[in-house]
Protein backbone atom coordinates (compact mmCIF):
# COMPACT_ATOMS: atom_id res chain seq x y z
CA UNK A 1 0.00 0.00 0.00
CA UNK A 2 1.70 3.13 -0.88
CA UNK A 3 1.85 5.83 1.64
CA UNK A 4 0.97 8.63 -1.69
CA UNK A 5 -1.74 7.92 -3.44
CA UNK A 6 -0.16 8.38 -7.49
CA UNK A 7 3.40 6.72 -6.35
CA UNK A 8 4.20 3.35 -5.56
CA UNK A 9 6.31 2.14 -2.73
CA UNK A 10 9.91 0.12 -2.98
CA UNK A 11 9.89 -2.38 -0.13
CA UNK A 12 13.11 -3.76 1.37
CA UNK A 13 11.81 -6.59 2.62
CA UNK A 14 13.98 -9.18 4.63
CA UNK A 15 13.65 -12.54 3.52
CA UNK A 16 15.47 -13.93 7.07
CA UNK A 17 18.53 -16.36 7.13
CA UNK A 18 17.83 -18.64 4.53
CA UNK A 19 14.83 -20.49 5.58
CA UNK A 20 11.32 -19.73 4.11
CA UNK A 21 9.68 -20.36 7.37
CA UNK A 22 12.11 -18.18 8.95
CA UNK A 23 10.01 -15.34 7.34
CA UNK A 24 8.00 -12.67 9.19
CA UNK A 25 4.60 -12.86 8.35
CA UNK A 26 4.51 -9.44 7.18
CA UNK A 27 7.43 -10.65 4.88
CA UNK A 28 5.32 -13.33 3.04
CA UNK A 29 2.57 -11.55 2.88
CA UNK A 30 4.24 -8.83 0.46
CA UNK A 31 6.20 -11.28 -1.14
CA UNK A 32 3.13 -13.16 -2.17
CA UNK A 33 1.03 -9.87 -3.21
CA UNK A 34 3.92 -8.44 -5.28
CA UNK A 35 3.70 -7.35 -8.95
CA UNK A 36 7.37 -6.36 -9.46
CA UNK A 37 9.83 -7.83 -7.39
CA UNK A 38 13.42 -7.23 -7.67
CA UNK A 39 16.51 -8.85 -6.20
CA UNK A 40 20.24 -8.72 -6.18
CA UNK A 41 22.52 -11.63 -7.57
CA UNK A 42 26.15 -12.41 -8.58
CA UNK A 43 26.02 -12.60 -12.65
CA UNK A 44 25.14 -15.91 -13.60
CA UNK A 45 23.67 -17.46 -10.58
CA UNK A 46 20.00 -17.64 -9.59
CA UNK A 47 20.41 -15.00 -6.22
CA UNK A 48 20.01 -16.33 -2.90
CA UNK A 49 17.16 -14.39 -2.26
CA UNK A 50 15.62 -15.01 -5.58
CA UNK A 51 16.07 -18.86 -4.63
CA UNK A 52 14.05 -18.11 -1.06
CA UNK A 53 10.99 -16.94 -2.52
CA UNK A 54 10.58 -19.87 -4.98
CA UNK A 55 7.22 -21.05 -5.17
CA UNK A 56 6.10 -17.86 -3.35
CA UNK A 57 5.37 -15.60 -6.43
CA UNK A 58 2.59 -14.27 -8.53
CA UNK A 59 2.07 -16.13 -11.85
CA UNK A 60 2.17 -12.49 -13.65
CA UNK A 61 5.15 -11.28 -11.14
CA UNK A 62 7.98 -9.07 -13.14
CA UNK A 63 10.86 -9.67 -11.87
CA UNK A 64 14.03 -7.22 -12.14
CA UNK A 65 17.22 -9.33 -11.31
CA UNK A 66 20.31 -6.90 -10.40
CA UNK A 67 23.25 -8.79 -11.31
CA UNK A 68 26.42 -7.44 -9.05
CA UNK A 69 28.73 -5.66 -11.98
CA UNK A 70 31.86 -6.92 -9.59
CA UNK A 71 32.04 -8.93 -6.83
CA UNK A 72 35.76 -10.41 -5.60
CA UNK A 73 37.35 -9.67 -9.23
CA UNK A 74 38.95 -6.40 -8.46
CA UNK A 75 40.04 -5.12 -4.93
CA UNK A 76 38.20 -2.65 -2.95
CA UNK A 77 39.59 1.07 -3.85
CA UNK A 78 38.35 4.00 -5.77
CA UNK A 79 37.80 1.90 -9.21
CA UNK A 80 35.42 -0.97 -7.45
CA UNK A 81 33.65 2.35 -5.64
CA UNK A 82 33.19 3.98 -8.90
CA UNK A 83 31.63 0.82 -10.79
CA UNK A 84 29.67 0.07 -8.15
CA UNK A 85 28.30 3.48 -7.46
CA UNK A 86 27.27 3.46 -11.12
CA UNK A 87 25.61 -0.02 -10.54
CA UNK A 88 23.04 1.29 -7.93
CA UNK A 89 22.39 4.24 -9.35
CA UNK A 90 20.96 2.87 -12.88
CA UNK A 91 19.17 0.33 -9.66
CA UNK A 92 17.62 3.41 -8.80
CA UNK A 93 16.48 5.30 -11.51
CA UNK A 94 15.11 2.03 -12.89
CA UNK A 95 13.13 1.09 -9.50
CA UNK A 96 12.20 5.35 -9.40
CA UNK A 97 10.57 5.25 -12.38
CA UNK A 98 8.42 2.17 -11.32
CA UNK A 99 7.39 3.76 -8.14
CA UNK A 100 6.69 6.87 -10.10
CA UNK A 101 4.68 4.90 -12.17
CA UNK A 102 2.37 3.93 -9.22
CA UNK A 103 3.72 0.67 -9.08
CA UNK A 104 4.89 -1.10 -5.61
CA UNK A 105 7.98 -2.93 -6.06
CA UNK A 106 9.17 -5.54 -3.57
CA UNK A 107 13.09 -5.71 -3.18
CA UNK A 108 13.88 -9.54 -1.81
CA UNK A 109 17.03 -8.54 0.46
CA UNK A 110 18.79 -11.91 2.63
CA UNK A 111 18.61 -11.62 6.20
CA UNK A 112 17.71 -7.99 7.32
CA UNK A 113 18.04 -5.56 4.76
CA UNK A 114 19.70 -2.71 7.00
CA UNK A 115 22.29 -5.18 8.31
CA UNK A 116 25.45 -5.25 5.95
CA UNK A 117 22.73 -5.42 3.33
CA UNK A 118 22.96 -4.04 -0.51
CA UNK A 119 19.63 -2.59 -0.41
CA UNK A 120 21.17 0.38 1.87
CA UNK A 121 22.91 1.34 -0.89
CA UNK A 122 19.13 1.79 -3.07
CA UNK A 123 17.54 3.20 0.20
CA UNK A 124 20.17 5.86 0.98
CA UNK A 125 19.52 7.01 -3.57
CA UNK A 126 15.55 6.49 -3.19
CA UNK A 127 14.64 8.00 -0.27
CA UNK A 128 14.85 11.35 -1.69
CA UNK A 129 12.81 10.26 -4.83
CA UNK A 130 9.70 8.02 -3.21
CA UNK A 131 8.78 6.21 -0.45
CA UNK A 132 10.76 3.84 0.87
CA UNK A 133 9.23 1.13 3.68
CA UNK A 134 11.39 -1.58 5.34
CA UNK A 135 10.64 -4.81 6.66
CA UNK A 136 13.16 -5.91 8.89
CA UNK A 137 14.44 -9.67 8.70
CA UNK A 138 16.07 -12.35 11.12
CA UNK A 139 19.74 -11.92 10.51
CA UNK A 140 22.09 -14.47 9.27
CA UNK A 141 23.79 -14.11 12.68
CA UNK A 142 21.10 -14.81 14.54
CA UNK A 143 20.41 -18.36 11.93
CA UNK A 144 24.67 -19.09 12.92
CA UNK A 145 24.47 -19.24 16.48
CA UNK A 146 20.92 -20.99 16.54
CA UNK A 147 22.51 -23.41 14.60
CA UNK A 148 25.21 -23.72 16.73
CA UNK A 149 23.49 -24.31 19.95
CA UNK A 150 24.34 -22.44 21.80
CA UNK A 151 23.32 -18.60 23.03
CA UNK A 152 25.97 -16.49 22.35
CA UNK A 153 25.40 -13.80 25.02
CA UNK A 154 24.73 -13.98 28.97
CA UNK A 155 24.02 -11.53 31.41
CA UNK A 156 26.72 -8.24 30.63
CA UNK A 157 28.32 -10.24 28.11
CA UNK A 158 29.78 -7.51 25.49
CA UNK A 159 28.93 -9.20 21.44
CA UNK A 160 31.50 -7.49 18.70
CA UNK A 161 30.09 -8.06 15.07
CA UNK A 162 33.02 -7.47 12.27
CA UNK A 163 33.62 -8.28 9.19
CA UNK A 164 36.94 -10.32 8.25
CA UNK A 165 37.92 -7.90 5.31
CA UNK A 166 39.45 -5.86 8.16
CA UNK A 167 43.14 -5.50 8.52
CA UNK A 168 44.52 -8.45 10.73
CA UNK A 169 45.69 -6.24 13.06
CA UNK A 170 42.65 -4.82 13.57
CA UNK A 171 40.63 -8.10 13.61
CA UNK A 172 42.98 -9.34 16.70
CA UNK A 173 42.36 -6.18 18.90
CA UNK A 174 38.27 -6.58 18.18
CA UNK A 175 38.43 -10.39 19.00
CA UNK A 176 40.80 -9.81 22.14
CA UNK A 177 39.03 -7.06 23.19
CA UNK A 178 35.20 -8.66 23.63
CA UNK A 179 33.08 -11.25 25.35
CA UNK A 180 31.50 -12.63 21.83
CA UNK A 181 32.13 -12.39 18.85
CA UNK A 182 30.20 -12.34 15.03
CA UNK A 183 32.42 -12.23 12.23
CA UNK A 184 30.83 -12.01 8.79
CA UNK A 185 32.21 -12.02 4.90
CA UNK A 186 34.84 -14.48 5.65
CA UNK A 187 35.71 -15.98 1.78
CA UNK A 188 39.09 -15.48 1.56
CA UNK A 189 40.07 -14.03 4.12
CA UNK A 190 39.94 -17.36 6.08
CA UNK A 191 43.57 -17.38 6.97
CA UNK A 192 44.08 -13.94 8.18
CA UNK A 193 41.02 -14.43 10.92
CA UNK A 194 42.31 -17.68 11.88
CA UNK A 195 45.76 -15.82 12.54
CA UNK A 196 44.15 -13.01 14.40
CA UNK A 197 41.99 -15.36 16.37
CA UNK A 198 45.07 -17.20 17.45
CA UNK A 199 47.04 -14.31 18.26
CA UNK A 200 43.97 -13.30 20.35
CA UNK A 201 44.14 -16.47 22.47
CA UNK A 202 40.56 -17.50 21.62
CA UNK A 203 41.30 -20.27 18.72
CA UNK A 204 39.96 -22.92 20.66
CA UNK A 205 36.72 -21.00 20.97
CA UNK A 206 36.10 -20.32 17.52
CA UNK A 207 32.91 -22.18 15.63
CA UNK A 208 32.33 -22.08 11.77
CA UNK A 209 28.90 -21.78 10.60
CA UNK A 210 28.22 -22.35 6.91
CA UNK A 211 25.00 -21.84 5.72
CA UNK A 212 22.82 -21.28 8.21
CA UNK A 213 19.22 -22.14 7.96
CA UNK A 214 19.71 -23.66 4.69
CA UNK A 215 19.53 -26.61 3.54
CA UNK A 216 23.53 -26.97 3.07
CA UNK A 217 23.95 -25.70 6.81
CA UNK A 218 27.58 -26.87 8.59
CA UNK A 219 28.37 -26.54 12.08
CA UNK A 220 32.58 -27.15 12.71
CA UNK A 221 34.80 -25.65 15.14
CA UNK A 222 37.46 -23.95 13.75
CA UNK A 223 40.49 -26.63 14.45
CA UNK A 224 38.48 -28.44 12.05
CA UNK A 225 38.63 -26.20 9.29
CA UNK A 226 41.90 -25.96 6.97
CA UNK A 227 43.06 -23.26 5.38
CA UNK A 228 42.83 -24.64 1.87
CA UNK A 229 39.05 -25.53 2.61
CA UNK A 230 36.80 -23.65 0.71
CA UNK A 231 34.60 -21.39 2.55
CA UNK A 232 31.49 -20.27 1.14
CA UNK A 233 30.45 -17.19 1.14
CA UNK A 234 27.58 -17.64 3.48
CA UNK A 235 29.87 -18.36 6.53
CA UNK A 236 29.97 -16.81 9.99
CA UNK A 237 32.84 -17.41 12.07
CA UNK A 238 31.16 -17.49 16.10
CA UNK A 239 32.90 -17.01 19.69
CA UNK A 240 29.58 -17.91 22.59
CA UNK A 241 30.03 -15.51 25.66
CA UNK A 242 30.39 -17.06 28.74
CA UNK A 243 29.25 -14.32 30.91
CA UNK A 244 26.82 -14.21 34.11
CA UNK A 245 24.12 -16.69 34.79
CA UNK A 246 22.63 -17.48 37.86
C1 LIG B 1 26.26 -8.74 2.63
S1 LIG B 1 26.14 -9.57 4.18
C2 LIG B 1 24.40 -9.64 4.36
C3 LIG B 1 23.94 -9.86 5.77
C4 LIG B 1 22.42 -10.00 5.89
N1 LIG B 1 21.77 -8.77 5.55
C5 LIG B 1 22.00 -10.44 7.29
O1 LIG B 1 21.11 -9.81 7.89
O2 LIG B 1 22.56 -11.42 7.78
C6 LIG B 1 26.58 -11.19 3.70
C7 LIG B 1 27.27 -11.98 4.82
O3 LIG B 1 26.27 -12.36 5.75
C8 LIG B 1 26.62 -13.60 6.34
N2 LIG B 1 25.42 -14.48 6.23
C9 LIG B 1 24.18 -14.06 5.95
N3 LIG B 1 23.30 -15.08 6.02
C10 LIG B 1 24.00 -16.17 6.38
C11 LIG B 1 23.65 -17.53 6.62
N4 LIG B 1 22.41 -17.97 6.51
N5 LIG B 1 24.65 -18.39 6.97
C12 LIG B 1 25.92 -17.97 7.09
N6 LIG B 1 26.31 -16.69 6.84
C13 LIG B 1 25.37 -15.79 6.51
C14 LIG B 1 27.85 -14.11 5.62
O4 LIG B 1 28.97 -13.82 6.45
C15 LIG B 1 27.88 -13.27 4.37
O5 LIG B 1 29.21 -13.10 3.89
Amino acid sequence: MSIHPSIGTIHGVGLGPGAADLMSVRADRLVRAARHVAYFRKAGRAGRARRLVEGMLRADAVEFAMDYPVTTEIPVGPAYNDCLSRFYAACTEHLARLALAGEDVVVLCEGDPFFYGSFMHLHARLLEQVPVSVVPGITGMSGAWTASGVPITWGEDVLTVATATLPEEELTRRVADTDALVVMKIGRHLPKLRRAVQAAGRGDEAWLVEYAAMPEQRVRQLAEVGDDDAVPYFSILLIHGQGRRP
